[in-house]
């Protein structure tokens, strides 16, 4: 696979700025201990927007080859838009990955693929990795519509993107019935969908575009089922939640591709 793998932590809601550094420190032990080799697979920390400073420190002071990802962002230019974080602001602060469409916000706070599209835009457009999520629900999955409808979902957020910006970006494709349930997708059912969204890419765009974007897997990953999933061949790696809070256990799952 010429495709670099990577793999992404998302702490969601969880670590304040203080915890954040006990836990880096952590990974930092785990990870040097073992020699890791940031060479042969990204790997990156979704962290909440007051962690982002910290963790930027962190990795400054080399306690830690990852990149710097934020779990969100405004769709809107800096302006009065209270509440919101811009895509100048983390990019100033050398964020390098922003999720857009997490599950949880599409859920919690009413995002559509319009509004991730805008924001995958912006994020782009700053000079940012975004790693923009799709995935169906159990009722989806169940119906036997779950192609279909996380396709439809990669047609929108990518809608007016060109394939360059395309080649470069993340897809994470998370069933939500598998996100914090500990029930994770067979390695058949994540490569079947994940399979799709990159001959979707290369009918949207190209077969070249198609070969170049990264796809993820996220949903109740750890460290005893990531080979398995990884094994597939349309998947690049893994957006992890839980199991990133867990420093040995997401030093393991980072180091799958060494
Ligand atoms: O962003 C990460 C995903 O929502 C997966 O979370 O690994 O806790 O299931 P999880």
């Amino acid at each position: 696979m010429t495709r670099k793998p990577i793999m992404a932590g998302n702490w969601k809601m969880n670590v304040d700025h203080i915890e954040a550094t006990g836990l880096v420190e952590k990974l930092h032990y785990t990870l040097v201990d073992k020699e890791w080799d940031p060479e042969k697979s990204d790997a990156v920390l979704c962290v909440p927007f007051t962690d982002l400073r910290t963790v930027r420190t962190l990795i400054d002071g080399d306690r830690l080859k990852f990149g710097l990802g934020a779990q969100n962002v405004s769709q809107h230019d800096n302006g009065a838009y209270t509440g919101e974080i811009s895509t100048a602001m983390l990019s100033k602060l050398g964020v390098q990955y922003v999720i857009v469409g997490h599950s949880e916000r599409r859920e919690y706070y009413g995002e559509d693929d319009a509004v991730i599209n805008a924001k995958a835009a912006k994020v782009l457009a700053a000079g940012m990795t975004p790693i923009v999520c799709v995935g169906e629900g159990l009722d989806i999955r169940k119906a036997g519509e779950h192609v279909e409808y996380t396709l439809n979902q990669v047609r929108g957020t990518l809608a007016n993107l060109t394939a360059e910006q395309v080649a470069g970006l993340v897809i994470a494709y998370e069933p939500v019935w598998a996100i914090g349930t500990g029930e994770v997708a067979t390695p058949e059912d994540a490569q079947e969908v994940c399979g799709a969204i990159r001959k979707e890419v290369a009918e949207l765009y190209d077969e070249a575009t198609a070969e170049s974007v990264r796809i993820q897997y996220g949903g109740s990953v750890k460290s005893g089922n990531v080979a398995q999933i990884m094994a597939q061949p349309d998947i690049d790696g893994a957006l992890v939640g839980g199991a990133s809070l867990q420093p040995e256990e997401f030093a393991a799952i980072v180091r799958f591709y060494q």
